[in-house]
């Protein structure tokens, strides 16, 4: 039986690859948004069905859903991805660029999560799959307020998890390391905050280098993607999905080292990259 599937953030990266595999390769019907509704037109061609909106809408959120509802009568499974990264000092970084990451990565989240509970609630069946970041786990100079934002929604998605156990609903989160996508643009070009002059200047532009030189590195979205796919559609799903072998590194080593060897470490990393471009 095919399966009613919204995508949040489809218009670029992860979300658009996983709605092109799932149009491609599978029977289910496809929901996809995002703000740039001409990028949504590539997906609108291959048979997917899309809505613009803006995730901080609360009304726009609420409208994506009843349209889902009224057209197919139900949404089996969503993929909660929609989000940016805002990159600078915590000192440095104005207020309202620290409330839009948490507007986007946070808040937008929780809306669409809430406004597709009720309905799987109802039908006693559901899928919520998160996309969450290495980032949920560790933090690091120049990137608090990205991880602060990954790791609300890590404490959220495992409440989420328990409270939702024996109601027919599943929470899956994906936890991808860096990967090749629009992201490193949309961070290190639009949202990249460094005050010339100051005293974090140099360790900030220092973050920037090494942010660059791994986006540059990066994995494509492949694995990620086909990870999504299966969490979004397999018949049993693990509750948290690691997708790439950065992600693991920086896990185990936030888990394992004591603080100070932790900050030596990410410190020695980033200062390496700058000597070695
Ligand atoms: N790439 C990585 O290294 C990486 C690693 C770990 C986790 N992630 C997470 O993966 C998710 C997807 O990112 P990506 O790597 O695929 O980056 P991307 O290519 O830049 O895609 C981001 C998507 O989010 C959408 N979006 C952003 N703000 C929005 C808003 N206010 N309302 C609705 N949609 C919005 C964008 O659409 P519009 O701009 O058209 O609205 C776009 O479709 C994010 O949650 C990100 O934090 C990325």
């Amino acid at each position: 039986m095919p399966k009613v599937i919204w995508i949040t953030g489809a218009s670029s990266g992860f979300g658009m690859a996983v709605a092109m595999k799932l149009l491609k390769e599978t029977e289910h019907i496809i929901c996809v948004s995002a703000r740039r509704a001409h990028l949504l037109d590539i997906l609108a061609r291959q048979g997917a069905h899309a809505f613009p909106v803006d995730v901080t809408k609360s009304d726009q959120v609420a409208e994506v859903r009843s349209s889902i509802q009224d057209a197919f009568g139900t949404i089996d499974a969503v993929l909660v991805n929609a989000g940016f990264g805002v990159y600078g000092a915590i000192e440095e970084v104005p207020e309202n660029a620290v409330r839009r990451q948490f507007e986007v990565n946070v808040f937008g989240a929780v809306e669409t999560i809430r406004n597709v509970l009720p309905a799987m609630r109802q039908q006693g069946a559901g899928r919520i799959v998160v996309t969450s970041s290495s980032a949920a786990h560790v933090s690091s100079a120049g990137m608090g307020y990205y991880a602060a934002t990954k790791h609300s929604i890590r404490a959220i998605g495992t409440a989420l998890r328990q409270e939702v156990q024996g109601l027919g609903i599943e929470v899956v989160m994906v936890e991808p390391g860096i990967v090749k996508t629009a992201f490193g643009q949309v961070a290190m070009d639009e949202n990249y905050m460094a005050v010339e002059g100051s005293d974090y200047h140099g360790q900030m532009q220092q973050v920037k280098a090494f942010m660059l030189s791994a986006f540059d590195r990066a994995p494509g979205v492949e694995r990620t993607r086909d990870i999504m796919v299966k969490a979004l559609t397999d018949q049993r799903v693990k509750p948290v999905y690691r997708t790439t072998p950065g992600s693991f590194a920086l896990n185990f080593a936030s888990k394992v080292l004591p603080p100070v060897l932790y900050d030596a470490i990410v410190k020695q990393a980033i200062r390496r990259i700058r000597q070695h471009p």
